[in-house]
């Protein structure tokens, strides 16, 4: 042997198609990994600086502080309530307390990446439903469902397409779908959906002990760098399944003191929603003035069709220091996502844009 002997697991696993761009250094619009173009609040910075001075302990294994915080939030008991490493890891522990080889994952494409990494980590057969006109098609999922269901993932709205179901549709879906089965809503935009309050889904949680909504700090939160998320469980024994597959102190001591003090800034969590609507005029407008028509937005992040022309726009657009993503890495080729930015972003952007369609 020349080399380590990998698992099968590893040959069949994709890798994360990461945006490129991260360590660039210089006047960058990152447009594209869809964060909050808004530094974190003062407040928020110091609860994680506090907790530094700390760093020689361990953090809280439980989040007990955070999800008392999130439980009075939410009005889900503590008792539901997932904490991760980011909302990709309590993603990942879903697949490793559902799937196995002969158990089935039903989910939708072109959507979160992640989400073909749970069937090649545990040997499960993936099931994978074409969006229809950039949506969701829930009664092709529907109809897809088995015996061997184990995990369904509806992500709305949906990354890379922007597009959102509205709720009285998932709620339909996800009566259909048997108790066996565990159907995950990644919600991680759900604070930018226009269609439905974001909060409105938690009414479904009660009536249906196998859903779980994923949520995240990720985004409208401002605090991607941290890695914080949370699932809200319909019932303790999901929340217990995701807790027992991963080791102890999965969520950093600073993400936690962060996230907690987060969660007392509503009225900046509006404001954030408010400058990402107002960019999302911004850059429908400017995209229809070069003649791209966007699919319909409810995320913080614009989807769009430039055909073939992707690979050397989305280049053209890096070397002037622009990142935007390429629609060939996210399942979809010809197409871009581009995060909406402050407003300079936003017009830097569509300026650089013009020069290239
Ligand atoms: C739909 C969706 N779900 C989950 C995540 C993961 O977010 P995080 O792990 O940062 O919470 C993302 C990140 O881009 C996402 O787009």
């Amino acid at each position: 042997m020349t080399r380590p002997e990998f698992s099968a697991r590893v040959a069949r696993l994709p890798r994360y198609p990461a945006a490129p761009g991260y360590a660039w250094e210089g006047d960058i619009a990152r447009l594209a990994s869809n964060e909050s173009p808004d530094p974190p609040l003062p407040e928020v910075v110091e609860a994680a600086a506090r907790a530094l001075t700390g760093l020689n302990r361990y953090p809280d294994p439980t989040n007990g502080a955070l999800r008392e915080r999130l439980s009075d939030r939410y009005g889900v008991p503590v008792d539901r309530i997932a904490i991760g490493n980011g909302s990709c890891d309590i993603l990942l522990a879903a697949g490793e307390a559902l799937l196995e080889p002969g158990a089935e994952l039903v989910y939708a494409w072109p959507s979160f990446s992640i989400y073909p990494h749970l069937t090649a980590a545990s040997g499960a057969t993936e099931v994978v439903v074409p969006l229809r006109d950039e949506r969701h098609d829930l009664d092709a999922m529907a109809a897809e469902i088995t015996a061997a269901t184990r995990l369904v993932v509806v992500c709305n709205p949906n990354n890379p397409t922007s597009t959102a179901v509205a709720l009285a549709d998932i709620e339909a879906f996800v009566a259909r779908v048997p108790r066996h089965a565990v159907v995950i809503l990644d919600e991680a935009y759900c604070e930018f959906n226009l269609l439905d309050d974001p909060d409105a889904s938690l009414d479904l949680l009660p009536r249906h002990p196998n859903l779980v909504l994923l949520r995240t700090f990720s985004k409208v939160y401002g605090l991607a760098g941290l890695r914080v998320g949370f699932g809200l469980c319909g019932s303790p024994e999901v929340r217990e399944a995701l807790d027992q597959v991963r080791q102890p102190f999965f969520c950093n001591a600073a993400a936690q003191a962060a996230a907690i003090e987060a969660l007392e800034h509503q009225d900046a969590v509006a404001a954030r929603v408010e400058r990402a609507i107002a960019a999302r005029l911004q850059l429908d407008a400017g995209l229809r003035g070069l003649g791209i028509e966007p699919a319909e937005s409810h995320a913080n992040f614009a989807w769009f069709d430039v055909g073939e022309g992707e690979a050397e726009i989305v280049g053209a657009l890096a070397q002037r220091g622009v990142l935007v993503r390429s629609g060939s890495a996210l399942g979809r080729p010809g197409h871009l996502r581009v995060t909406y930015g402050t407003p300079a972003e936003n017009t830097r952007f569509l300026e650089e844009l013009a020069t290239l369609v």
